[in-house]
């Protein structure tokens, strides 16, 4: 399957993009993850997306279509993948319907504003493995070591309450008109964001009509 996940920051994109990477046996390409190794390694792209993502906005488009222009063409997305964080803007999915790439579903996982700022604040993120955490609602076994690979959990630079509320913002006003883009295309099948990641879970199968 060919599916993009889209959805507000925190919304469970990286989570839920996890358990149907598994599921689906397909790779998952997640922007900001990409995005953060760049910086870590000190790339220039790196050095560009840097300010932007500390500030909550988003790298400019010409750069992330280079990007996925790359990334799609590699040998392990040819049976599939999960977009977890691309597009995000209308120009991006424009950019993605040019390289030819047939999308099977797009996945908008919804929830409220007032959710999100709570999820963010509490997430802890594996600087090794890359798996996600949340203090409360998904807690590592041993407090802040992940416990798939036993790094000591870190907090994204991103994730400080002035710039969520500005991710959010840019959220509304730049990636929600995707949803309206795709479900012109019949593209669209969307999954209420529960309190809990199972019951999330439990809806995007709904959703996506896996059993
Ligand atoms: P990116 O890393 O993609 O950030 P994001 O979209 O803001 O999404 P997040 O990763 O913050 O959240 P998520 O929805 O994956 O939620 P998660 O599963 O972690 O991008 C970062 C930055 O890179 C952007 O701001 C931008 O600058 C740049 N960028 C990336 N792509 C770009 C593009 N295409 N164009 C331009 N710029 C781009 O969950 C969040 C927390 O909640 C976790 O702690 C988790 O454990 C918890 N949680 C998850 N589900 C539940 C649940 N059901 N109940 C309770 N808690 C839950």
């Amino acid at each position: 399957m060919k599916l993009i996940i889209v959805g507000a920051p925190g919304a469970g994109k990286g989570t839920q993009a996890a358990i149907l990477a598994d599921t689906l046996k397909v790779p998952t390409i997640s922007t900001g993850a990409v995005l953060r190794k760049e910086i870590a390694d000190g790339t220039a792209f790196g050095k560009t997306a840097d300010g932007y993502i500390k500030a909550g906005n988003l790298v400019p488009d010409e750069f992330m279509v280079e990007l996925m222009k790359d990334r799609l063409s590699r040998d392990d997305c040819q049976n599939g993948f999960i977009l977890d964080g691309f597009p995000r803007t209308v120009k991006q999915a424009e950019a993605l319907d040019e390289m030819g790439v047939a999308i099977d579903k797009v996945l908008d996982i919804e929830v409220a504003d007032e959710a999100i700022v709570e999820r963010l604040s509490g997430r802890r993120e594996c600087p090794s493995c890359r798996a996600t955490y949340h203090t409360a609602y998904n807690p590592p076994k041993q407090a802040d070591i992940c416990d798939k690979c036993s790094a000591a959990l870190t907090v994204r630079e991103d994730d400080k309450p002035e710039t969520i509320q500005n991710r959010l913002n840019v959220y509304h006003k730049s990636t929600e008109p995707l949803i309206d883009f795709y479900r012109k295309k019949g593209l669209l099948v969307v999954a209420q964001g529960q309190e809990e990641v199972t019951q999330t879970t439990k809806e995007v199968f709904r959703a996506l009509g896996i059993e």
